[in-house]
């Protein structure tokens, strides 16, 4: 099956044991493409180096919102920098998440936010959008910048996934949609025009039903697909299809 997780953290610690033996058995399997993404300048650094350890594994750089707080002025001319390799093919993962209490201030995580959707637009790469609990000011960002790129593991409101895709934007599901709680993102998913879903992990977290809670990988995609696959009426070696091609699209593969 031709899976493509068009986001994952496979340089998280919970893959230090088996990291390289993995991707190398994804990617020669039924894995046919990873978008690996940084969350501060360090591992933005370390997502193009593992992208040129796997021919199919491509970098987005990025100062996550969750690390915003500890990114330094001078970590935008690194991006910039390492956004000039072949492999790094967006910015990301960066956007809003206003879920903890005790997060990053406002104002810090979106001075990131800003900075890096004029980058990505100057540097004419997509974007990679977190938004968790953030949904209006990531909806304002994005009518602002109106920047190529996806929301990725969307949780609006289908009102909301309309509005991004009129901006042209992507919208990314991944093993939520397998969860009891999730009628909002099933909703979404099905009405969403199908050139405009991406499918993933954000691995290590987020595995889909039957293998909530444990590690995710790119294989999970299987069971994310077969659920959205029947939502739409298709079979799901159709869905990854469509949505492998959707990805190769977003980012110029
Ligand atoms: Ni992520």
């Amino acid at each position: 099956m031709p899976i493509f997780d068009s986001h994952a953290h496979y340089l998280d610690d919970r893959f230090n044991d088996d990291r390289e033996e993995l991707l190398a058995t994804l990617l020669n399997t039924t894995v046919c493409g990873i978008i690996e993404n940084g969350t501060d300048a360090a591992t933005s650094r370390l997502a193009v180096e593992l992208a040129h350890r796997h021919e199919k594994l491509w970098a987005a750089v990025g100062i996550h919102p969750g690390e915003a707080a500890e990114a330094v002025p001078q970590d935008l001319a690194v991006l910039e920098a390492l956004a000039a390799d072949e492999k790094a093919v967006a910015i990301g993962e960066i956007g809003l998440d206003y879920h903890y209490d005790d997060a990053c201030p406002r104002d810090v995580q979106q001075h990131w936010f800003r900075s890096q959707l004029e980058l990505a637009n100057r540097l004419a790469l997509p974007v990679v959008v977190h938004d968790r609990e953030a949904h209006e000011d990531t909806l304002r960002f994005l009518q602002e910048y109106r920047p190529a790129g996806v929301v990725h593991c969307f949780s609006g409101s289908v009102e909301m996934a309309k509005e991004i895709l009129k901006l042209g934007m992507y919208i990314g599901l991944g093993g939520v949609v397998t969860f009891k709680n999730a009628r909002k993102t099933v909703e979404v998913a099905a009405m969403l025009p199908l050139d405009r879903l991406l499918l993933e992990t954000d691995a290590p977290y987020l595995a889909p039903v039957p293998h909530r809670g444990e590690r995710c990988d790119a294989s999970h995609i299987a069971y994310t697909a077969a659920v959205i696959a029947e939502l739409r009426g298709i079979s799901t070696e159709e869905l990854l299809n469509i949505t492998a091609d959707n990805a190769r699209r977003l980012y110029r593969l």
